[in-house]
């Protein structure tokens, strides 16, 4: 079934939204290399690739679906951050940003009947919960240390050490 105009617009949007978490994610994985917290640093660039392929699997249903692709503008993310907490706040705020678009254009879907989109929504469900699970844990544990430079040491070799063994699994 050919997809409705609004439709087809909507995922669009939704393709520029994990094209700018791609950049986002980027412009994090900079704040802490250049701070060389490397853990961190790395387990952004981890994040930014994965978001380049959730925008990539959303070109690809466009295209299977024969629809057009629409090219659109992508903001330019924030670079400084008070503290390696308050960045992981603004991803995690990201993250549920994306949720709750992803619910709306759900909903939206099922009251259309368009099924055959709904169940391709449904995997963006469930990436969205291991994210936002993912980067409330980091809040969780960059609160815990507080001002604690040591604490941060230790947060960020495991950090890196998460997105290496991810990436070799
Ligand atoms: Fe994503
Ligand atoms: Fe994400």
């Amino acid at each position: 079934m050919k997809l409705p105009t609004d439709l087809v617009q909507n995922l669009n949007e939704q393709l520029n939204r994990e094209l700018y978490a791609q950049y986002f994610y980027l412009v994090m994985a900079s704040y802490f290399l250049e701070k060389e917290l490397k853990g961190f640093g790395r387990f952004f660039l981890k994040q930014s690739k994965e978001e380049g392929e959730h925008a990539l699997r959303l070109f690809s249903y466009l295209m299977e679906k024969g629809v057009p692709f629409h090219p659109l503008p992508l903001e330019i993310p924030p670079k400084n951050y008070e503290t390696p907490l308050a960045c992981f706040q603004a991803a995690y705020e990201y993250e549920q940003k994306v949720t709750l678009s992803y619910y709306n254009l759900l909903k939206k879907v099922r009251d259309m009947g368009e099924y055959d989109t709904e169940e391709f929504l449904w995997w963006y469900i469930r990436e969205q919960r291991e994210e936002e699970n993912l980067m409330q844990g980091w809040v969780h544990k960059l609160t815990l240390i507080g001002e604690d430079a040591v604490g941060l040491l230790v947060l960020d070799k495991e950090a890196g050490e998460a997105a290496e063994k991810e990436e070799s699994d």
